[in-house]
């Protein structure tokens, strides 16, 4: 049986790190798409050089021309600009706007059967034009935020409890924004809810509040640090894990920006839910009971991405 096809548009800094995880994972071959001559070829060809020391069974290639994508199973969209100090995501959005198009009829030309995962920011407002641009059917095209925001919360609550990052879970809901909601109730130290471990001591109300505010602030601190660019590890890692839930029918229940119909009062609307990833995609949002004030932070959160999308509406009126 062939190997699967693994397009990456956007052969950046996270693009480079998804070839890398996807090559030294096997999940398939890997086809590295960019405008920059040169740069996907040069990754490509280096990665390839590392295979036969690391030991991995995958073709990369590099390519400026969208007709090497064809055919990909799964397409993962990281064309874009990222962050400078001092800039929010939603600045972004003029110029990758533009992006999402050209990238959005690329993958409608030539891997209309593809799992789309966005990863370029403003997550929401992108992942919601992308799936217009491309017209691909909503369950088959959805945006990597909530798996990054929950690996962060669950490294900083590792670090507050001093026990493995394994046995912390978490979920962070919403856009992936300053408004994203990480909900303390539904998150645990090996299935104990962190309300209770407050209750046993472990830590307070305080921290934890500060632990949350960390978490939304998550990606600022790194672009704070590197001084010219955005996060990449921790990103692709969260956009492997969901193509691999894909590629290999898993059923993981994964927090993502998909297309929301129905759950959390929502009507056809893009924002970070958890769902279920299998085979055919976004198979389920999983519309879990919010409290009171969770529901308010959901409802701010989705607030924020419809004025994003408003603005998305306003600089291209095809999308209206
Ligand atoms: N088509 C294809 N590639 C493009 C296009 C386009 N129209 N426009 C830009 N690119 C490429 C750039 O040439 C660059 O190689 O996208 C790549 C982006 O890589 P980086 O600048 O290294 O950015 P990266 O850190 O990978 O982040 C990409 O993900 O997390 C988000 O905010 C981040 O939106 C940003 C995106």
């Amino acid at each position: 049986m062939a190997r699967p096809k693994i397009a990456l548009i956007g052969a950046g800094q996270i693009g480079g790190t998804l070839a890398h995880l996807a090559a030294m994972k096997e999940l398939g071959d890997v086809v590295l798409f960019d405008i920059a001559e040169g740069t996907p070829q040069g990754k490509a060809l280096d990665l390839a050089e590392s295979g036969p020391v690391a030991g991995f069974d995958a073709a990369l290639k590099g390519t400026q021309d969208y007709a090497d994508i064809a055919g990909a199973d799964v397409c993962i969209v990281t064309a874009g600009v990222p962050r400078k100090p001092g800039m929010s995501r939603d600045d972004l959005l003029g110029i990758n706007l533009k992006v999402m198009k050209s990238v959005g009829e690329g993958i409608k030309a030539h891997a209309p059967d593809a799992f789309v995962i966005c990863i370029t920011n403003p997550l929401d407002a992108m992942v919601w034009a992308l799936q217009q641009f491309s017209g691909l059917p909503a369950n088959k095209v959805c945006g990597m935020a909530g798996v990054l925001d929950s690996a962060r919360f669950r490294h900083f609550l590792s670090l507050e409890f001093n026990v493995s990052m394994r046995d912390v879970t978490a979920f962070v809901l919403g856009g992936h924004g300053d408004t994203m909601v990480p909900l303390t109730r539904y998150s645990t130290v090996a299935g104990i809810p962190l309300p209770d471990l407050v209750d046993m001591g472990w830590t307070t109300a305080e921290k934890l509040e500060a632990i949350v505010q960390r978490t939304r602030d998550g990606g600022a601190e790194i672009v704070k640090y590197l001084g010219n660019g955005s996060a990449f590890y921790a990103p692709a890692t969260s956009a492997i894990e969901m193509a691999e839930a894909y590629l290999k029918d898993q059923k993981r229940l994964l927090p993502c920006a998909a297309y929301v119909d129905g759950a959390f009062g929502l009507e056809g609307f893009y924002v970070g839910v958890p769902t279920i990833i299998g085979e055919n995609g976004i198979e389920k949002v999983v519309d879990i009971k919010l409290s009171k004030d969770e529901q308010a932070m959901f409802d701010k959160s989705v607030d924020a991405v419809k004025g994003l999308v408003a603005a998305c509406k306003e600089i291209d009126p095809s999308l209206a």
